[in-house]
């Protein structure tokens, strides 16, 4: 794992940092990439400061020309791209008939052409090598759709067919490993992104209320045990909810 070089898109906090930090303990070289620089800055001290070793670059996924410095960035810090891990993304749910069109088109933007935009910077380079992991992240949300789910788990839903028709594609012929994690119900920040008050009665209502969400770092676990499969074992999609809940 020492040699190894990741990207983790999201990493200011969440599951992104979580995974940050476990790979690093684990040897891999991580670049950071998000919005907020402060954030990021402080999490690559922590990281150093274990022994890690770590790299950021603010980074905004909906422009592919700032997720082509960030492949570049990490070319010129570490020589290499191991891993992408295409973690960002927003979940501003909301009701169909609210007409939330600027934060659909911020869905689609971010969780979709963010991803998009992830996997064809390193392509080229981990074709070349003919080597290389892509891990999505997709949502519990593309396999079961609630009232207020329509727009981001479409997205979802799509983050799902591209990471598996990128493996159905180059999969077969290359040593490209493609990878889907789609988490259940975890304890972060993604809900703050929610501003149509209305739909939360109806959220009460779904499922059991006995869950306790998962922490960020149980998905960095289930993101690390894919990575340290043998390399011609490729972990396709892994659904990790909290064992109680119901949704
Ligand atoms: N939490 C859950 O229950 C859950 C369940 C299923 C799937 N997921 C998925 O898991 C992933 C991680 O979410 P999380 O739960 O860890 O939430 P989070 O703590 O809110 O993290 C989201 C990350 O995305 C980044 N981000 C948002 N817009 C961005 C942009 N335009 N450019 C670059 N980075 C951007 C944020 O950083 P900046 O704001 O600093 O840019 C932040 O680091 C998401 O794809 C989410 O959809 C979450």
């Amino acid at each position: 794992m020492n040699t190894k070089v990741a990207i983790i898109t999201g990493a200011s906090s969440g599951m992104g940092a979580a995974t940050a930090k476990l790979l690093a303990q684990h040897g891999i070289k991580v670049m950071l990439a998000a919005r907020r620089e402060e954030r990021l800055r402080e999490l690559c001290k922590e990281i150093m400061k274990e022994g890690g070793e770590a790299s950021f670059k603010v980074t905004d996924v909906t422009s592919y020309a700032d997720m082509e410095a960030l492949a570049d960035a990490t070319l010129k810090t570490y020589g290499q791209i191991d891993i992408m891990i295409n973690n960002a993304g927003v979940m501003p749910l909301s009701f169909f008939k609210s007409l939330k069109v600027n934060e659909w088109e911020q869905m689609i933007d971010v969780n979709i052409k963010g991803v998009l935009y992830g996997m064809a910077v390193v392509y080229k380079h981990m074709e070349e090598r003919n080597e290389g992991h892509i891990i999505n992240f997709g949502s519990i949300a593309s396999h079961v759709i609630f009232p207020s789910s329509s727009v981001y788990s479409a997205t979802k839903s799509a983050v799902r067919v591209l990471t598996e028709g990128m493996r159905a594609e180059i999969g077969s012929t290359q040593k490209i490993r493609t990878t889907l994690i789609c988490p259940g119900s975890v304890a972060t920040e993604l809900s703050n992104t929610i501003t149509d008050t209305s739909i939360f009665p109806a959220l009460e209502k779904l499922g059991n209320k006995e869950w306790t969400p998962l922490e960020a770092n149980d998905i960095a676990n289930t993101i690390l045990f894919a990575i340290q499969q043998p390399a011609n074992v490729d972990i396709n999609e892994m659904i990790v909810r909290p064992t109680a809940q119901s949704l």
